[in-house]
């Protein structure tokens, strides 16, 4: 494979901000944030570039469940790693796919950049239902090539920002359109709504009420419970999941107001906390968008995927903040009720899926989540 241009040249050029460290303390292998400072640029396979902006996609619980191996001088296998499963939330590991999806896209932005072509080809040993399987997900050969994207600056910027929006800044109806109307496909809609829609409102109450009901239904609440890594040392120690980290916290636990057994027992004031805690953030939403696939297969799940991470890129330039409220479209038995009132908000068709959702607004930045590197991913 030819180096047209090398990686540390692109970066010289490239306008990527630096990303301030999680701790003072950490070194490379443990620093949560490492991964998204000039992600690739030590290293001299344009695979490696690529893999190491691949793992800064959006994707489930921050699961991040890539396992990958290199063939020969250009090819990647990609995995699903197994290990890596939400059953109780994510049964059928739909929104994995949907991950594994965002993290070929951003792969094929990196490659382009880098002037490669990502040929993907897609569960090349068949595709696996009911659940992801060990079968590889895809096989990618960078060949001579690609477009370069600009969404490529936005991929260090991106983030799911989970915090409250500012409800005083409207998002505007050209703003919306120019999110979700960017990219046509004829297998995949992009749709939203915004705040004064009724359709915003009847999503807002929707996802207020599924993340309750997720909190009530105790095997939901303890694998995301199970996932939270509390405190500097612990998001360190993980770097995934969803990391828990405000000024006290360390206090808290010490006084044991903050342990994971109270977060799982109702009555509690951390229990309590986790059940009001969505309410807000719904309710600061400027709007809402969704994506719906045409079919049901995993590789809908993908295209899914990788639609999604455009749409936050795209978000980012634009200046929205985004946070995926994903609890209504889950597939287990005690969301389906609510699952059926959220797709009957969209209008969903029979034969199509409701595959992301998600609230937007405008609001201030946030550190990035974070990540395990690169190495983490590489199948020995
Ligand atoms: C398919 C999918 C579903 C998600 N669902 C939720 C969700 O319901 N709630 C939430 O807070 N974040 C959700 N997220 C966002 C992830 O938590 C987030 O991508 C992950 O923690 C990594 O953070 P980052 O996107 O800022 O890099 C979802 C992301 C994806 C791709």
């Amino acid at each position: 494979m030819t180096d047209r241009r090398t990686i540390l040249q692109l970066l010289a050029l490239s306008s990527l901000a630096a990303v301030p460290a999680i701790g003072a303390t950490l070194t490379p292998s443990t620093d949560p944030a490492a991964a998204w400072r000039n992600p690739g640029a030590d290293q001299k396979d344009p695979r490696l570039y690529c893999l190491a902006h691949a793992i800064l996609a959006p994707n489930p619980h921050n699961r991040q469940p890539w396992l990958v191996d290199l063939e020969g001088d250009d090819t990647i296998n990609f995995y699903f790693d197994t290990t890596r499963r939400l059953p109780a939330t994510d049964p059928y590991d739909r929104q994995l796919t949907i991950g594994c999806g965002a993290f070929l896209e951003i792969l094929s932005i990196a490659a382009a950049e880098i002037g490669y072509e990502a040929q993907i080809r897609l569960f090349p040993l068949g595709e696996p239902q009911p659940t992801l399987d060990d079968r590889p997900v895809a096989r990618i050969r960078l060949v001579d090539g690609g477009r370069r994207d600009p969404l490529f600056t936005q991929i260090t910027q991106r983030r799911s920002n989970k915090e409250a929006y500012d409800l005083k800044k409207p998002i505007s109806g050209e703003t919306l359109k120019a999110l979700v109307a960017a990219e046509p496909s004829e297998k995949l809609m992009f749709a939203g709504a915004l705040s004064g829609d009724p359709r915003c409102e009847r999503l807002r109450q929707i996802s207020i009420q599924a993340y309750r009901r997720e909190i009530e239904t105790p095997v939901a609440l303890k694998e995301s419970i199970d996932l939270i890594r509390i405190g500097k040392a612990e998001i360190a120690k993980y770097r995934d999941g969803i990391d828990l980290d405000f000024p006290g916290i360390g206090a808290m636990q010490a006084m044991g107001i903050l342990t994971r057994e109270k977060m799982l027992t109702p009555g509690t004031k951390a229990y309590q906390q986790g059940l009001d805690q969505y309410e807000p953030l719904a309710k600061s939403a400027s709007g809402y968008v969704w994506i719906i696939s045409d079919t049901k297969d995993r590789y809908a799940e993908l295209a899914a995927g990788r639609a999604y991470a455009r749409l936050n890129l795209r978000a980012t330039a634009l200046g929205i903040a985004m946070h995926p409220m994903s609890q209504a479209l889950q597939e287990y038995a005690e969301m389906s009720a609510i699952k059926a009132e959220t797709e009957k908000a969209v209008s969903l068709s029979p034969h199509a899926r409701l595959q992301m959702l998600a609230r937007i607004g405008y609001a201030s930045k946030v550190p990035p989540s974070p990540r395990r590197g690169l190495s983490e991913h590489l199948r020995t």
